[in-house]
């Protein structure tokens, strides 16, 4: 039987792999598959799930990490209406505070277009920044997925990601 919950993510320095393989340890073997979205030629393996969570960090002034800029266009071609995504995005608020998780808004944007259902909506409270992209369309206290921040607030990691894994879990309605 296919699992779950898919986890796909695009990761230049190793920050969005790392919290990628967290999420699968939290969420066990028997629920949750990892892709390195470098590595998948087929971006239809991602309908196999029930609930897709889609990773990326930001680089170059609000870019998409490369891999994913590159996934992106295969996602394009799916048909992806209805289908339930969270998505979580990794940044700098303090250096990028103008450009603060924007892969996440790209990604956001163009599968709103796309008929996803999004769930994981995540709090702003917390950080300071001046980015507006990846916050959810008509409630700006919130981005549109989970935000992190591994170069100013890695401490703050684990019990973001956590929390939010349940949350997202409940959304779905996955025990
Ligand atoms: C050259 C450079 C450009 C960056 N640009 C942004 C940016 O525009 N917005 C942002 O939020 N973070 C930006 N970052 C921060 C990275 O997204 C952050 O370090 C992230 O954790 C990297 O994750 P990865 O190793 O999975 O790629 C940038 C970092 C570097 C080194």
């Amino acid at each position: 039987m296919a699992k779950k919950i898919g986890i796909f993510y695009g990761s230049d320095t190793g920050h969005t792999e790392e919290v990628a393989n967290l999420m699968k340890e939290l969420l066990g073997d028997d629920l949750a598959d990892v892709f390195d979205v470098r590595n998948v030629e087929d971006a239809s393996v991602l309908l196999n799930y029930d609930l897709v969570l889609l990773g990326t960090s930001t680089w170059y002034l609000g870019e998409l990490q490369g891999d994913m800029d590159a996934f992106k266009d295969k996602l394009e071609e799916l048909d992806l209406t209805g289908r339930t995504i969270a998505l979580f995005g990794l940044g700098d608020q303090v250096e990028y505070s103008d450009y603060y998780v924007d892969g996440m808004g790209h990604l956001y944007h163009l599968l709103l277009k796309k008929g996803v259902k999004f769930i994981g909506a995540w709090p702003t409270e917390g950080y300071d920044f001046n980015s507006n992209l990846a916050l959810m369309e008509g409630d700006s206290s919130k981005f549109a997925g989970l935000a992190l921040d591994e170069d100013n607030q890695p401490d703050m990691t684990p019990e973001r990601v956590a929390i939010w894994l349940e949350q997202v879990k409940a959304e779905a309605g996955i025990a």
